[in-house]
């Protein structure tokens, strides 16, 4: 086995020293926001470019070349040993937010895999490792999730490419105008002979910190669906119209929703979610007339997931049958549940066991970039202790002592990962 030399000498060292760097560095982009008194970074926004601008002399002092593609990707390359391999692992997470976000979903990966480039000696390593940031994750501006990852797969097709955000700009407008005042940018592509994707992402749920364990173990991640759907009844006056005479848009929406619960209890471990709702025309003393709201319904069965789904709309089209209220229901995203490679997930599986951890295999429940790459690249994730669960929240955190198992675990699996290469005939960048 090639044994990694961490520039601190032994893999636990180096690990507590770049823990340290990347606590302090979370710390520091967590200032950068386009929303003063929260965390809000979104898609090819000025809040990411000042982000980059950030990151691109930490980039470069690790050794790698940065650049940022067409799709507002971070990327940072140390590039194969010409006489080793062309073969290169990419490591990397999203530097996206979800509004009033905390500091380390999404950021807390990409920062790690620059402390692994920082702290190995990657002259050692006979492969190359590219650091990527992705761009849009969380699908905060154009509704529209896993943007950077999909550019760079070459997935990014005409209905994204039409998604419009709240003003009204397409998605392809938006990338077009960033390419055309930024030429310095490379295209959103996978670098050829990318041979493996490893990502380090908190956990952002309880099961980590319930089971004492610093670190878990990805095989799965599940599938999700996200819809909008309208409740259309009739606006009317608050004061004059008798209760059984109402069309009250509202109050199908709030029936509906109290009923979910009751209806996804039936499909074990399947979670649903109305995040939005706005009611129109929203004033104090009229009946609604429109109820416009989202719902997110996930599983780690896409079957499940289906007929979990069906059940709810079935409860609100009876609903809306009994109180005369018109639906209109738009799924605007799906993705299918992912298993992740059986092979890199056992070498991270490895690795976090030669850092001297014990772990779990888990499913996300969240979803991440490494489903969009995974179909495209072998790809494994290691998810960190997330305290509380807490996640999607200004409160959000992770422990120093977290970051440096995840950093131990991430040597470990730079050192095997040569070998891997070989046993799978990967090393000359097949
Ligand atoms: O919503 C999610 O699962 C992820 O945080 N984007
Ligand atoms: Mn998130
Ligand atoms: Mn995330």
């Amino acid at each position: 086995m090639s044994a990694t030399l961490t520039r601190q000498g032994g893999h636990a060292a180096a690990a507590n020293d770049a823990a340290a760097r990347v606590m302090q560095r979370c710390a520091l982009l967590a200032k950068i926001t386009e929303r003063p008194g929260e965390i809000l970074r979104t898609f090819l926004s000025p809040a990411m470019d000042e982000v980059h601008r950030t990151m691109r002399p930490w980039v470069e002092a690790a050794g790698m070349a940065a650049s940022v593609d067409r799709a507002g990707n971070l990327r940072g390359v140390w590039p194969a040993h010409p006489e080793k391999s062309q073969s290169r692992l990419l490591i990397g997470s999203h530097l996206d937010t979800v509004p009033n976000a905390g500091a380390y979903d999404g950021i807390l990966g990409v920062l790690v895999g620059l402390a692994l480039v920082e702290a190995v000696a990657a002259e050692t390593l006979p492969y190359g490792i590219e650091v990527i940031g992705f761009s849009d994750e969380e699908g905060t501006r154009f509704s529209a999730p896993f943007l950077g990852s999909r550019a760079v797969v070459g997935e990014l097709d005409g209905t994204l490419l039409d998604r419009t955000d709240p003003a009204g700009i397409t998605v392809r407008a938006a990338l077009e105008d960033y390419a055309a005042r930024r030429p310095e940018t490379v295209p959103a592509e996978l670098a050829p002979y990318t041979a493996a994707y490893l990502e380090f992402h908190i956990e952002q749920g309880p099961v980590l910190e319930n089971r004492n364990l610093a670190l878990g173990v990805v095989e799965g991640l599940a599938g999700q669906t996200r819809s909008h759907i309208v409740f259309r009844g009739c606006a009317g006056h608050a004061g004059t119209t008798p209760m059984n005479m109402r069309r009250d848009a509202l109050a199908a929406a709030s029936e509906w929703m109290t009923r979910i619960e009751e209806i996804v209890s039936r499909f074990e471990d399947a979670v649903a979610t109305v995040g939005q709702i706005e009611a129109e025309p929203g004033a104090v003393n009229v009946i609604p007339g429109m109820v416009r709201c989202s719902l997110d319904v996930r599983h780690g069965k896409d079957v499940v997931r289906n007929a979990a789904l069906r059940a709810i709309f079935d409860e609100a089209r009876a609903i809306g049958r009994r109180r005369g209220i018109e639906l209109e229901i738009e799924q605007y995203h799906e993705h299918a549940a992912v298993h992740l490679d059986d092979n890199v997930v056992a070498l991270s599986e490895r690795a976090v066991a030669q850092a001297g951890y014990s772990t779990i295999r888990m499913t996300s429940g969240a979803g991440h970039d490494a489903m969009v790459i995974a179909p495209h690249v072998p790809t494994a994730m290691i998810f960190l202790r997330n305290p509380g669960g807490l996640s999607h929240h200004p409160d959000e955190s992770v422990a120093e002592q977290d970051v440096a198992a995840a950093l131990h675990a991430g040597f470990c699996f730079l050192d095997t990962f040569a070998d891997w290469l070989d046993a799978s005939g990967k090393k000359e960048g097949q």
